[in-house]
Parts: structure tokens; C-alpha cells; sequence
């Protein structure tokens, strides 16, 4: 396969990249950089530098090379900032996916993997498995503008053929230690508990402790990025043999409180996670879990590192490697 990646100087784009990499497709990257890193870019990707809406650019591109889909992980990703800045999400997350869709179609490639998201179901009221019929209740901006665009392409069907994936939390970082996540302003737990680990910070926030859940913090379904980026090697392929749309949810269908991954992090790393608890963080929900049997069902993809263990070493393996090279 020949494919063309948005974000992938990003965490998970750059991750999806070495597993098309690693599978021996070609790939291409489009990012401007604005919150990614050019360290994070597979050595035997392409890179261009450039924004994606820049139709003319983009379009010379699709032109001149035979790109089979499009893997679209390009965005904005702060739940708090789109509280903040609702038009900053809606511009970049919806108008310029649009743009960039449509820049696509007009040159022929109108095959698209779509990074959404489980804050799409925002707050679920049933206590189950969230599958992909759950209805949606984003409780954030940057969730509108997810399923903003997931409508575009739902609207457009006869257009494009495409899979969105409504990613749950993703976390870990690649076993060889080629990817991670660098930003500085990440606000996802084990990434914060990853920093507290090496020294980079003296302790973590958790932000509401009176959750209706067993020990009042939220729950969340932690998915390792590796096997994330596996799906979509998985989806790409099942996309070009039957040009089927569709929609499936990316999690492993368990689920772990905040407290839950501080005490598995204190068990291995001696108590090192101090933490203070804090009022709730507007537009978080209590409890998100896939259900993944719609997942499982279609593709014969299995994870490789479903363990929460698992999880946070590697992440924190990744934080000690951009700690000596202070990144
Ligand atoms: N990280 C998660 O837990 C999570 C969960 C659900 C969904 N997602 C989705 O996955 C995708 C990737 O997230 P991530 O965690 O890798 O984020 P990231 O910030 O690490 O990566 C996003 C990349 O997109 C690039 N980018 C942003 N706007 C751009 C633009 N207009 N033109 C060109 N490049 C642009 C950035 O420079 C960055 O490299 C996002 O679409 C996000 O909504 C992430």
C-alpha cells in the first residue's frame, strides 16, 4: 500500500506510520509541525511540511504520486483548550478535514482512515460496554468536531469510502522506543505519571474523586499505541479488498480508574507518584469503555499489548529516553 498520513510527526500518526513502515508500505507524511515533532518521524517515511489545508500543495502531491488512502490523524487534541477555544477545534478538527477530504476526492484518492474519538459518546447513562450504537452525547467542543466531520463523511458516502475509528485512551509508546508522546502540555494521566517518574514533575492531579465509580476517580480504557496503530494497518487493508464504510471502536474493553494505574505505577516504581486531588475538569465524563466485539468480529487483528503493566513501562521507557536527550 501507498499511503498518505496526516500528523504523523503526532503521537499516534507517527506510531501508524512504523507499523505500514514495519509491514513494508510506503508512506507519506503531511504535518506542519504545530504540535508534533520532526523527531518522531519514521526514518523511511516521506515528509512534507505543510498544512492540510493547503489545497494546492496537497493536490500536487496526490498527482504526483499513486497513493492508495488517505490516513487522516491531523488535529487538535486538548479537551480543556476546545472548552477555551471552541473555534480553534471547529476550524482545524472539522473546516480543514473538510477541506482536506475534498482536496483528496478532487484528485482521485477517495479512500479515507478517520482518527475520531470516544469522547464522541461523552456521558453514556447506561452503566454498559459502550458499542458503536451508543448514542453520542459529546460533552466538549473538540468531540464536536469529531463527529462534525464523521458527519461529513456519513453525508458523503457515495463520495468516499471510509472507516472512522473512535479511538478510546491511548497510552504506551513503541517497544524500540522510536515513538512516544513528547508534547510538554499533554494532559493524559500516564504520560503526567511518566514525567513524575523521571523527575520532570513532582506530582499529578486528579481531577474529580466523587465519580460514581468504586473509588470515585474516572474510568477510563487504556489502549497500548502500538496495537492501535496495528488496527489500522488492519483497516487500511480491509478497506481497499471490500470498500466498505464503516465505523469501529478502538479500546480493549477494560477498564481502570485513575487510582487504579497510580497504584500499579507505585507498585513497580517504589511510591514515586505523589498526588493531590482536584475539583472535576469541565467537559470529562465518569466512565468511557469500548465494547469491542464489532472490532474483533471484521478483523483478525489481536492485541499485543493489552496490560496495563505493559502500558506504563514502555511509557515510562520512552520518558527516560527523552529525558537524557532532553527533548
Ligand atoms: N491521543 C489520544 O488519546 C486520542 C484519543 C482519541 C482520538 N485521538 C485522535 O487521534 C489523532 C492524533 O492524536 P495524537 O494524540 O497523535 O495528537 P498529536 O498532537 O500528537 O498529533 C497531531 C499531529 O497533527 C499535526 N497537525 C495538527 N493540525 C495540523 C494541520 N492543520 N496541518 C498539518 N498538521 C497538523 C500536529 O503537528 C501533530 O503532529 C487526533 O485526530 C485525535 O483527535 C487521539
Amino acid at each position: 500500500m501507498n499511503i498518505l498520513l496526516t500528523g504523523g510527526a503526532g503521537y499516534i500518526g507517527s506510531h501508524a506510520a512504523l507499523s505500514l513502515l514495519d509491514d513494508g508500505h510506503k508512506v507519506h507524511i503531511i504535518d506542519n509541525l504545530s504540535t508534533g515533532n520532526e523527531m518522531l518521524i519514521p526514518k523511511n517515511a516521506k515528509f512534507t511540511n505543510c498544512n492540510i489545508n493547503n489545497e494546492e500543495l496537497i493536490s500536487n502531491l496526490i498527482q504526483s504520486n499513486n497513493f492508495d488512502l488517505l490516513m487522516h490523524f491531523a488535529g487538535f487534541i486538548q479537551v480543556e483548550e476546545s472548552v477555551k477555544q471552541p473555534e480553534k477545534y471547529f476550524e482545524n478538527n472539522t473546516n480543514n478535514a473538510i477541506k482536506l477530504f475534498n482536496t483528496c476526492k478532487n484528485n482521485g484518492l477517495t479512500k479515507i482512515v478517520f482518527s475520531s474519538t470516544a469522547a464522541a459518546y461523552g456521558l453514556v447513562s447506561e452503566d454498559k460496554l459502550i458499542d458503536e450504537h451508543t448514542n453520542l452525547n459529546p460533552q466538549n467542543p473538540y468531540a464536536e468536531s469529531k463527529i462534525k466531520t464523521e458527519k461529513f463523511l456519513f453525508d458523503n458516502k457515495d463520495n468516499f469510502h471510509f472507516i472512522i475509528l473512535r479511538y478510546f485512551n491511548v497510552a504506551g509508546a513503541d517497544k524500540k522506543l522510536r515513538s512516544g508522546q513528547i508534547s510538554k502540555k499533554s494532559t493524559h494521566l500516564i504520560k503526567k505519571i511518566s514525567e513524575v517518574v523521571v523527575g520532570k514533575r513532582d506530582q499529578i492531579e486528579i481531577f474529580g474523586n466523587n465519580y460514581n465509580t468504586p473509588d470515585g476517580t474516572a474510568i477510563r480504557d487504556y489502549i497500548h499505541v502500538s496495537d492501535l496503530a496495528d488496527i489500522h494497518l488492519e483497516v487500511a487493508k480491509y478497506l481497499l479488498r471490500n470498500l466498505e464504510s464503516n465505523l469501529f471502536n478502538c479500546g480493549y474493553g477494560n477498564g481502570f480508574s485513575v487510582l487504579d494505574v497510580v497504584k500499579t505505577t507505585n507498585s513497580i516504581y517504589q511510591n514515586k507518584i505523589n498526588y493531590k486531588f482536584s475539583s472535576r475538569r469541565e467537559g470529562d465524563v465518569e466512565k468511557l469503555i469500548a465494547d469491542t466485539s464489532k472490532l474483533l468480529n471484521y478483523f483478525k487483528w489481536q492485541p499485543k499489548y493489552n496490560d496495563l503493566r505493559e502500558i506504563i513501562n514502555s511509557s515510562i521507557r520512552w520518558e527516560e529516553k527523552i529525558n537524557a536527550s532532553n527533548t
